[in-house]
């Protein structure tokens, strides 16, 4: 009998890179091969790659230089490289790194088992050819099998690409252009994602609020609108919790607006990335809203769902960056009151317009601003941590915290995350529990189970065959009336 075969992925970037090692994980599992812990105990080892700023591209011509040992250790081993780099680099790769046995870019995924056989005979390949079909979100079903990191909560890409073209960016490069999934399909998607038990679904996309667009611009059938998409979801049972990542703030139409104000599933929180505070750098960015575009996004948003929490992407340093442009953005950060910010030093892409514009910014005086910003931010994000104590919330637990022993984390409606200990075993991963805020940090909330009976029961009713959840451990919810329980199919499927 054959030992089973072992793979790890190695991912770097956002949420759809995540997800996508996700649906190449499972198409592993249907060719027969299982999860290793590390690359230790891997026969194949894939690294998806991200190409966003010039440090995430060479950490992975640092990780393959050092991965020769890796491949030499033990005979038979596969590399593969995937990803936005591999989408840009493409046969780059394979001619500086001999040692990588196949390529494939972000259209490619469903290509991974007839590479990974080339593979296992001695032939090397390389599959980075866009698509403009939606041939590429035609992958199996989940593998009985496969459990993916974090139970509970489920990815789910709606649409991909982006034709935005903002002038520093490479996605449009490396994903391609927007092409958006039937309404249905993504449906029956989270219905099963429902049917196993995940009741935190994330909707995901380059620019995921332009889903459908272009099919409506060309009076194609198959997409709704986002927010209607929205309420759709939102009426499968046993989805508590829908999340939404990235839009962009030129697609917040009226609907979607509302279907804030509508959904007590949909979360309150919406991470809204600014990029600048300063008229002229926002046009020389292309992103195609003023300062005041975005304020008045964010006051609809704010009318629709008052205890919405925003967190945004920054950028400084961008070529022409001047210290009056710097200082709009740290204006609009204190203004607008993020709950937190991602900030980053500006970095020069290849193919993309900024890269070749004048005004450069020098390193220290970029450094410089980086720090005052996230000096500010900690300061705004702490200040909103605080205001919290003593408040009731609910988390959806995604395991333990990082501090290890009986301290276990998760993340609450407002995607904050909560640390709180509880006795061993009586909570776990994938669960909904009732905390009680009791300290604030800059990175987290510090929590108290709200009432240690509840963990058992909410566990019990997680299980019981109906699938109905006992509420009474979540009354504390934030809006009233807002409790929503799942039911219908048992969220464990079986
Ligand atoms: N689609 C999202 C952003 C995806 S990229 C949007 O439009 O909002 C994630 C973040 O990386 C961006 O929001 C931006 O803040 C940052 N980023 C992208 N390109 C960058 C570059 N060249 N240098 C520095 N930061 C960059
Ligand atoms: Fe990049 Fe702009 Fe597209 Fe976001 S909207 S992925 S920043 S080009
Ligand atoms: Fe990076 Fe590609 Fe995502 S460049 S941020 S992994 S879309």
């Amino acid at each position: 009998m054959s030992e089973l075969r072992r793979f790890y992925i190695r991912t770097y970037g956002c949420q759809m890179n995540a997800h996508d090692s996700e649906k190449v994980a499972n198409l592993l599992y249907h060719e027969g091969w299982v999860a290793a812990r590390d690359s230790d105990g891997a026969d194949l080892l894939v690294i998806n790659t991200c190409s966003i700023r010039d440090k995430a591209e060479h950490q992975l011509y640092s990780d393959l230089g050092l991965l020769r040992k890796w491949k030499a250790a033990r005979p038979g081993r596969v590399l593969g490289v995937a990803g936005c780099v591999a989408q840009q680099a493409g046969d780059a790769i394979q001619r500086r790194f001999g040692h990588v046995d196949f390529v494939f870019g972000t259209h490619n995924l469903r290509l991974v088992p007839s590479m990974l056989a080339a593979a296992l005979k001695g032939n090397p390949s390389l599959e980075v050819g866009e698509s403009a079909s939606l041939e590429r979100f035609d992958l199996p079903e989940r593998h009985p099998d496969y459990r993916g990191a974090s139970p509970g909560r489920g990815y789910l890409t709606v649409m991909e690409g982006c034709d935005m073209f903002c002038s520093f960016c490479v996605v449009p490069g490396t994903r391609g252009r927007e092409i958006s999934r039937p309404a249905d399909g993504i449906i029956a998607e989270a219905q099963s994602h429902a049917a196993r038990g995940v009741r935190e679904l994330t909707l995901l996309g380059q620019t995921v609020n332009a889903y459908g667009r272009h099919d409506r611009r060309r009076g194609q059938a198959g997409t709704v609108s986002f927010g209607a998409l929205l309420r759709r979801l939102a009426e499968i049972p046993g989805i508590e919790r829908l999340r939404y990542t990235s839009p962009h703030p030129l697609f917040f139409d009226d609907d979607l607006v509302a279907a804030h104000a509508d959904l007590d599933v949909l979360c309150p929180h919406v991470h809204l990335p600014l990029q600048s505070g300063s008229n002229p750098i926002l046009e020389r960015m292309r992103r195609r809203y003023s300062v005041d575009d975005y304020r008045a996004k964010v006051a609809a948003l704010r009318a629709a769902r008052p205890d919405l929490v925003l967190t945004t992407d920054l950028i400084v340093g961008f070529p022409g960056e001047t210290d009056e442009d710097f200082q709009g953005t740290l204006d609009l950060v204190a203004e607008l009151g993020f709950v937190d910010a991602y900030s980053f030093k500006y970095s020069p892409r290849p193919g993309t317009t900024a890269a070749s514009m004048s005004g450069a910014v020098p390193g220290d005086v970029a450094q410089a601003r980086l720090e005052e910003l996230q000096e500010l931010q900690r300061g705004l994000t702490l200040a909103a941590h605080r205001r919290r104590v003593g408040a009731s919330t609910e988390v959806l637990v995604t395991g333990h915290s990082r501090h290890g022993g009986s301290q276990l984390s998760g993340r609450d409606p407002y995607h904050r995350v909560v640390n709180f200990s509880a006795a061993s075993g009586a909570v776990e991963p994938g669960e909904l529990i009732s905390v009680r805020i009791v300290e604030a940090t800059p990175h987290s909330l510090i929590a108290e189970v709200a009432d240690t009976e509840t963990a058992g029961r909410m566990r019990r009713s997680l299980k019981s065959e109906s699938g109905m959840a006992d509420d009474e451990g979540r009354s504390t919810r934030f809006q009233a009336g807002a409790v929503r329980r799942p039911s219908g199919a048992s969220p464990h499927g079986d």
